[in-house]
């Protein structure tokens, strides 16, 4: 396949900086080789900027005005991407999806094939800006991708992903109100307890075969929290019982077998907090486990 990694150094979704060293971080982690070891064609497209705009700052929102750049330029780059083959967004902070969800969204759109998105993070990222205690826009990308109302000031949705479209895994950590709005959603989500009950597998099969009854498109949003801290500790919002190695190496796997997945974000790196890049590497293996690595061949699960 042809992979294209698109830098996206964008630290603007919450106040602790570091995520703009996330794609060098990538690089540096050795993912071109990871992927080009596999046979896949690669190429960088190097770091991008914000688009500039004259949007005031609101009060108890963090960066209003930077993210909606960002936006703007990463929907755009989104949707070349998606072009000329498989897009790597290397993140930044997890506000880099208010624009790669909706530009790989839009792709989809003109193709004719509805557009799926599996979101592995501990946090649902299901608040709007009315609904935001924090205020940091990292915490919003799910419920303006899907269509929610509260985005004022954001660039109208070039393409809506359904909430039923959507599954969430790795739940942890998640607001009142983004709880309430998300239960008004036919959203999927399944929180730690459901990994340990029944089993990653369990849960990612059945939305994975809906994908490819649907013929649909899959961007797959890795938030580094999805892991738990002691495997990943490169992350501001650590939240204990997280993911283990294998679980989250088992999700890339079972993609990769699917053949559905169509682009990826890799987000919320903050090398500043890493040990010695182990973070970042196990990143870099967990995209080449999603795009072929594996030590023996399998026969294909059947979907559908
Ligand atoms: N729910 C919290 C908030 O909205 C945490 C969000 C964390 N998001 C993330 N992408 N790490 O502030
Ligand atoms: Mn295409
Ligand atoms: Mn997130
Ligand atoms: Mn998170």
């Amino acid at each position: 396949r042809h992979i294209v990694l698109v830098g996206a150094p964008l630290d603007c979704g919450k106040a602790r900086k570091g995520c703009l060293m996330g794609p060098d971080a990538y690089r540096i982690a050795g993912i071109s080789r990871a992927l080009t070891d596999l046979g896949h064609e690669v190429s960088d497209l190097g770091n991008l900027s914000p688009d500039s705009n004259d949007i005031p700052e609101r009060e108890g929102l963090v960066n209003l005005s930077e993210t909606i750049g960002w936006t703007t330029a990463l929907m755009r780059t989104a949707q070349e991407a998606m072009q000329q083959g498989l897009p790597i967004f290397l993140g930044g902070d997890h506000a880099l999806s208010l624009g790669t969800v909706p530009g790989v969204a839009a792709h989809a759109a003109q193709e004719g094939r509805p557009q799926f998105v599996l979101w592995l993070d501990a946090h649902s990222d299901f608040n709007t800006l009315e609904t935001t205690t924090s205020g940091n826009l990292h915490g919003t990308p799910l419920a303006y991708a899907t269509g929610q109302s509260g985005f004022d000031g954001f660039p109208d949705l070039p393409a809506i992903v359904p909430p039923g479209q959507t599954c969430i895994i790795g739940l942890r950590s998640v607001d009142l109100p983004e709880r309430a709005l998300m239960e008004q959603t036919d959203v999927r989500g399944y929180d730690m307890r459901a990994i340990d009950e029944s089993g990653v597998a369990a849960l990612l099969m059945p939305f994975l075969e809906d994908v490819a009854k649907a013929g649909g498109a899959l961007h797959v949003s890795l938030d580094v929290d999805f892991l738990d801290p002691t495997h990943a500790p490169a992350v501001g919002t650590t939240v204990p019982g997280g993911a283990t190695v294998r679980e989250a190496h088992l999700v890339m796997e079972l993609l990769c077998d699917s053949g559905l997945m169509t682009s990826l974000d890799l987000v919320e790196l903050n090398p500043m907090l890493d040990e010695r890049g182990r973070t970042a590497h196990l990143m870099v293996d967990l995209a080449a486990s999603a795009l072929g690595r594996r030590i023996f061949d399998r026969p294909t699960p059947r979907l559908m």
